[in-house]
This record gives structure tokens, sequence and C-alpha cells, in this order.
């Protein structure tokens, strides 16, 4: 079974109160998605595997340990997803990057994709599929299905906040995929949207609204 890890990390928590914070503006909600991105990706580094070196110190030898990057692959979902990739690239600079062009119709909340490019895979390949918001769980569901699909096994999705529903529903559909979040919310309005949350994360992220 998936697990959920939540950070709750007071850097971390204090990054998300202003993300909550209806007041704060495009550039420094862009900033901090970014910025939170890579702390909870940095937990999920945590399980890497490493592998042993020596090298020459300007005063001698030592042991040291690398980490395999080429393995990983960043997969955004479209389009609010990309600004968390930019953060984890800042962690993890030699990463590839897959798309994975989702949006849910707004009336009936279902998935739509549009857009699906990944790296070649390999079994060694580890995915961290990346989205603000996990509300339903429509949009991670079918994202995951699609890489999936083409032959992803190791999978986890971190997102900013998660609502119960969207881990109840994820969960059942990818019981191997462990999500990384930032908090897990009271439940979804009647539209879909995440309480208390932070609203529409795309408009908020580009000024669309
Ligand atoms: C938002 C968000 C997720 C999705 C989550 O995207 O970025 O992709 O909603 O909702 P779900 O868990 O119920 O599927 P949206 O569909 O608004 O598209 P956008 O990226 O174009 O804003
Ligand atoms: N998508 C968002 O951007 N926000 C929500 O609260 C739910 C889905």
């Amino acid at each position: 079974m998936s697990r959920v890890f939540i950070n709750n990390h007071p850097v971390v928590q204090h990054k998300l109160t202003i993300l909550r914070d209806k007041n704060t503006g495009s550039k420094e909600f862009r900033e901090l998605t970014s910025e939170v991105a890579q702390f909870l990706t940095y937990e999920f580094t945590r399980d890497l595997k490493t592998q042993d070196v020596e090298i020459d110190t300007p005063l001698s030898k030592t042991k040291g340990c690398y980490l395999n990057l080429k393995d990983i692959v960043i997969v955004p979902i479209l389009r609010a997803g990309t600004v968390l990739a930019e953060g984890i690239l800042k962690l993890l600079p030699t990463a590839k990057v897959g798309h994975v062009g989702v949006y849910r119709d707004h009336e009936t909340l279902k998935p739509i994709t549009y857009y699906v490019k990944t790296p070649p895979i390999t079994n060694d390949t580890i995915f961290i599929v990346v989205d603000p918001m996990l509300a339903t769980g429509g949009s991670a569901i079918e994202a995951i299905r699609l890489i999936k699909d083409r032959g992803a096994r190791k999978i986890s999705f971190v997102c900013i906040i998660a609502a119960p529903e969207g881990i109840k529903n994820l969960h059942k559909a990818h019981p191997s995929v462990d999500i990384y979040t930032a908090s897990v919310d009271d439940h979804l309005d009647e539209k879909g949207y995440i309480l208390p949350g932070l609203g529409d994360a795309g408009d908020r992220l580009f000024g669309t609204k």
C-alpha cells in the first residue's frame, strides 16, 4: 500500500501559509510553489540509491557517494505542475523531464488528456509526477496511468496540497504510488475545489483570472 508523507517542517508550513493567502500575487506564488516542491522532493530523495566513489580533496583522498540522477524523470502535469518541476530541477539538475497534459472538465471534473511525452523508460527509471493540487485525484490517476502504459513502474507523486478524497482515489487506482505533500486539507467543495486550499493553482501561478 502506498504511503503519504506530510512535510510538517516549519519552513514549509510558513511558505504554504503565504501560498494559501489570497493576497499573495503571482510572482511570489510561483517562487514559493517552486521552493515548497524542492522541500517535498528533498524528503523523497532520502530513499534514492547512491554509488560509492573515491575522490581527491585538495589535501587527501576520501570516500564519498554520488546519486545516479540520470534515472530520474520528473513529470509535471500541465500546466501548473511545470512550476514545481522547475523547483525540483534545481535540486536534481540532471533529471530528465516528461510532460503530461491533463485538465479537468469544469462540469464533470473528469480528466481530459491532450499531451503525453516521456524520455525513454527502463526498469530503473524513477518517476516523480508533480502537480500542486490533488483534489478528486482524477488528473493524477490519469497521468500516472498514461506513463504506466508507456512502461513506468517506480512512481511517486508530489503535490503542495492533497484532499482526503484524492488520496483515497489515488491509493485505490495506483496502490504503489507514494504521495509527498505539505498538507492534507479538510475536504472538497461542491465544485471540486480543496478547502481550505489555495484556490485555483493554475490561475494563481499564471495570472489567468
Ligand atoms: C488543476 C490542478 C490539477 C487538477 C487537480 O488543474 O493543477 O491538475 O486541477 O484536480 P483533480 O485532482 O480533481 O483532477 P486544472 O484542471 O485546473 O488545469 P490547469 O493546469 O490548466 O489549470
Ligand atoms: N485544482 C486547483 O487548482 N485547486 C483546487 O482546489 C482543486 C483543483
